[in-house]
């Protein structure tokens, strides 16, 4: 059989790890990973530092049809990292599948965003997200896959660690009351990628629940899964009215079976 050979850069993080898990049973996968050493033994994992090394070498050992770049670490270094998978693009037949976030376009808070929307973002971390985006869009378009994912949660999920610490340690537990949002989990999020990458998709991918929910409101019910906890609430308000942050799919929709909503989601997180 012909596997496709795939190489995860950031592994060892919770959605790279998440896709690894989904993957490496059905193709050739490879991973890196940083500061996490207890992925140093596995010879399917490869060290890399943004900052130190050069991707190219991690690139010339794996060889990969199909790169999914999954990676947090210095701006300016993750920019420049992203320009050589560019140039390593062009020489070959390697596909790119960017991590990328809903925060494209956080400076629109009026309405959520959709595929083809203009990307516009107020912050850092957006403005890093669009730009590698803009780097992948000068690329034919077979080459590349833009993924475009709200919030992850999940029992595994930092963020649901966090919440459960606070509920521990009786701290407070932040909510925004007037911010819409989409969500996913790491299940659901990974297989949509399996399935991208088995039917050779590209394009821009909006990986979130297909519905919206109020971000407190979604805290408090996952809460309400965990158990029965009454944790103290601080609830910030950074603007007066409503305000989305969502990425909704609308030309590239899913199959039925892969799509999410909000409530599923909720559902899936199980007592502590
Ligand atoms: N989690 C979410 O809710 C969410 C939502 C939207 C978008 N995203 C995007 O998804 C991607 C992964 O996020 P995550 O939540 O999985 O983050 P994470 O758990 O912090 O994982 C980050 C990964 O990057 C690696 N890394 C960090 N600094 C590095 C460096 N200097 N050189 C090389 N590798 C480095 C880490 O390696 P070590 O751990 O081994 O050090 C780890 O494998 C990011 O691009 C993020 O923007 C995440």
């Amino acid at each position: 059989m012909d596997k496709k050979r795939i190489l995860i850069l950031g592994a060892s993080g919770f959605v790279g790890n998440a896709i690894y898990k989904e993957l490496c049973s059905y193709f050739d996968t490879y991973g890196t990973y940083f500061t996490n050493r207890s992925f140093a033994s596995n010879k399917q994992f490869l060290r890399y530092d943004l900052e130190e090394d050069d991707i190219f070498q991690v690139l010339q050992k794996v060889r990969p049809d199909v790169i999914i770049s999954s990676l947090r670490g210095n701006f300016p270094a993750q920019i420049q990292a992203h320009q050589h998978l560019m140039e390593y693009l062009v020489k070959t037949d390697a596909k790119l599948y960017f991590i990328s976030s809903a925060n494209v376009f956080d400076a629109y808070s009026k309405f959520p965003s959709y595929e083809n929307d203009k990307t516009l973002s107020l912050s850092v971390y957006g403005r890093l997200k669009i730009k590698i985006e803009n780097m992948m869009m000068r690329l034919p378009k077979e080459k590349t896959a833009i993924l475009r994912i709200p919030m992850v949660f999940g029992n595994s999920s930092p963020r649901i660690k966090e919440i459960k610490e606070s509920i521990e340690n009786k701290e407070p537990i932040e909510v925004f009351p007037n911010l819409i949002i989409n969500v996913t989990n790491d299940d659901r999020l990974t297989q949509q990628i399996h399935y991208l990458i088995n039917r050779n998709k590209t394009g821009i991918f909006h990986l979130g629940s297909s519905d919206l929910i109020q971000h407190e409101e979604f805290i408090k019910e996952v809460i309400g899964h965990l158990g029965n906890y009454h944790p103290i609430y601080k609830r910030v308000y950074t603007t007066n009215e409503d305000r989305y942050l969502a990425a909704l799919p609308k030309d590239n929709v899913l199959p039925k079976n892969l799509r999410i909503s909000c409530q599923e989601i909720i559902d899936h997180h199980l007592p502590v």
